[in-house]
């Protein structure tokens, strides 16, 4: 769970996704992200806005994501309770030092939910999309295709193919 999460080191989120965690008093974020995170996403329209679901490095993937997590700087709430004081903080500050143990646990995690089966009883809604890993990441180029994708609670869950570039 943690390890697939680090997918949110690419791409990015609509300001209506994180505004409650950017105006928020309680909630425990870097006050000057919140702040530069403001100046895109106002308190009121805007819902479309974009920003990068990993500040440090939105167009590579890697770890970055991890460090940013523990600068209290996860952009989506769901993001930043991962390192929040409980028991999955150990995890992230693994990744957060370790880009090959995070590379690994991920593809790993990857294959995983590739094998799983849709639960008949969820709607699917189709998604066209692929994300590649580059050469640089994992030593040869992997491709993964989006097949399909499904909502289970707040969650999306993917069915992957991987195919080699
Ligand atoms: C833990 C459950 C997860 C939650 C709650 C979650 C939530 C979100 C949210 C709220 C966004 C922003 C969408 C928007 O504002 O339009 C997002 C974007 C994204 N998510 Fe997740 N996600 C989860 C798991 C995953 C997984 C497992 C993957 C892939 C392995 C993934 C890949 C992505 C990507 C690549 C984007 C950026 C999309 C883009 O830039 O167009 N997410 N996610």
């Amino acid at each position: 769970m943690v390890a697939l999460s680090g997918a949110h080191s690419i791409g990015q989120a609509r300001c209506s996704s994180f505004r409650d965690r950017i105006y928020s008093n309680t909630s425990n974020i870097d006050p000057a992200f919140a702040l530069a995170r403001q100046a895109t996403c106002p308190r009121i329209g805007g819902d479309a806005n974009l920003a990068p679901l990993d500040p440090q490095s939105p167009g590579r993937f890697g770890n970055n994501f991890f460090q940013a997590l523990m600068n209290r700087r996860g952009l989506l709430n769901s993001d930043q309770v991962l390192f929040n004081g409980g028991s999955s903080d150990s995890i992230v500050r693994t990744y957060a030092n370790a880009a090959t143990v995070f590379s690994t646990d991920f593809m790993n995690a990857m294959f995983k939910m590739g094998n799983l089966s849709p639960l008949t009883e969820l709607k699917p809604f189709s998604v066209q999309s692929n994300m590649r890993i580059p050469q640089s990441f994992f030593g040869g180029t992997l491709q993964w295709n989006i097949k399909e994708a499904f909502t289970l609670g707040e969650c999306h869950v993917l069915q992957v193919q991987r195919e080699k570039i």
